[in-house]
């Protein structure tokens, strides 16, 4: 026997069954809010990573040479692909371009709760428009499919905030900062104590009372001293974040997703490429302690990428919180199978049981019938065991009267119909 790669997963049919509900949820919404969806490889060249998204995630690829000696790595996230792809057929797409793609990612991570080698996610991205009404309408489009899932304000905290909000402050300090190290301490803070996050401040460049006025500063959560904030930092950069944010959660309210979201300056992201409002959502109660889903405006990648200038925001929905979240909010679905029919054969009635099947299966019912020869209990045995909710019986005796017998598995009742009334 062998066994599974650390943080790799299987998932058998229950298992998958809840999953696929919590998927279905997630991408219909994204299809009712007019996001189409795209594919894209697995295995993509590494510089695609190690020239922008910054060290943390580099340090997580499974990259490796291929036999064309290629440096090429599994894909640890979408972004520099959507990137790659809008680079290639720019002109042919008309603006704005709203897309969407669920799919697996790899990162050599540390594996823990809600955090694996092998993991999916679905992206929502739209290019194109830098109006705040394309970040509201991201952020909209996840709290809409977390309370189709439902979850409701209570349960689950939209964060967002501004990179370039953060990054006027860090300016505003006297020392020389290197506001990306800077920014990924940030990141970090939630994880670490508040020594080791002022020493990553201090290494990006703060003097350890800069770490602790930043640390100060970044307390805001309301509107209000956002201003004051910007005052503080005194640049045009930063007041034009800050009335960029406030336009952004403005939109936000009118969607009417505003009750999900709270004003968070120590969110951060990890990922280099942010220019502008980002955002994650947490579980409201702290009992997931890891983020269930993170993105931002990126305007700068896709020029970077040998495109023109395009302004782009979005996010990635993982699928390994999200379930855990559910679960303690009371509301995740049940990791079981459903099937409407069992046809089940008694004697020799191989041609008529297949029949019965095909026409219920052309009806569009989940149908089962008997594969290998079982006996009659041991073929009620098995509907039980798929949750059949019907047994049609197809019985030699019954037949010969031009009958099948219909068994209600919950209630166990049983009644007979002619052959010809069934399927309706
Ligand atoms: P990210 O924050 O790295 O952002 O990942 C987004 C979400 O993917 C996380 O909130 C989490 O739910 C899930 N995720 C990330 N890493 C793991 C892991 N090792 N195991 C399980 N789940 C994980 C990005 O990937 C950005 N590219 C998202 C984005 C799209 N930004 C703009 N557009």
């Amino acid at each position: 026997m062998y066994d599974r790669l650390k943080g790799f997963r299987d998932f058998y049919p229950e298992e998958m069954a809840a999953r696929r509900e919590i998927v279905d949820t997630v991408e219909d919404a994204c299809r009712r809010y007019g996001f189409r969806e795209t594919a894209s490889p697995f295995l993509e060249p590494a510089e695609m990573w190690t020239d922008k998204s910054g060290e943390d995630i580099v340090d997580e690829l499974y990259a490796f040479e291929d036999k064309g000696e290629r440096h090429v790595t599994l894909a640890p996230e979408l972004t520099p692909t959507a990137a790659r792809m809008i680079a290639a057929k720019q002109q042919e797409l008309s603006k704005p371009i709203k897309w969407f793609s669920t799919r697996p990612f790899w990162r050599y991570e540390q594996v823990q709760q809600g955090r694996f080698r092998e993991f999916y996610q679905t992206n929502a991205d739209i290019f194109g428009t830098d109006d705040p009404r394309a970040d509201a309408e991201v952020i909209a489009l996840a709290a809409e499919y977390l309370s189709d899932l439902g979850l409701d304000a209570d349960d689950v905290e939209i964060r967002v905030s501004h990179r370039d909000i953060l990054g006027a402050v860090l300016r505003s300090f006297d020392s020389e900062v290197d506001v990306r190290a800077a920014i990924r301490a940030v990141d970090k803070s939630e994880k670490i104590d508040r020594t080791e996050y002022h020493d990553l401040l201090h290494d990006a460049g703060l003097s350890y009372d800069e770490a602790a006025e930043f640390d100060d500063l970044l307390a805001a959560t309301d509107r209000d001293s956002l201003s004051e904030l910007a005052d503080t930092a005194g640049t045009d950069t930063a007041r034009d974040a800050v009335s960029n944010l406030t336009a952004v959660l403005d939109a936000v309210d009118d969607l009417g997703a505003g009750e999900f979201c709270t004003l968070s300056l120590e969110t951060a992201r990890g990922l280099d490429y942010y220019t502008g409002v980002v955002f994650e959502c947490f579980d409201a109660a702290g009992e997931v302690s890891r983020a269930v889903l993170g993105g931002g405006r990126y305007d700068d990648l896709i020029e970077e990428f040998g495109g023109q200038p395009t302004p782009a925001v979005g996010f990635g929905q993982g699928y390994a919180t999200l379930p855990l979240l559910l679960e303690r909010a009371g509301v995740a679905p049940e990791e079981s199978l459903s099937t409407d029919y069992y046809v089940l054969q008694v004697g020799d009635t191989e041609p008529a049981a297949a029949s019965v099947t095909r026409e219920l299966r052309a009806q569009g019912h989940v149908v089962e019938t008997d594969l290998s020869g079982r006996s009659f209990g041991a073929q009620l045995g098995y509907a039980d065991s798929i949750n059949a909710e019907t047994v049609v019986i197809v019985g030699e005796n019954d037949l010969a009267e031009g009958n099948y017998t219909l068994r209600d598995m919950e209630t166990g009742e049983q009644e007979t119909v002619p052959v010809s009334e069934f399927p309706a």
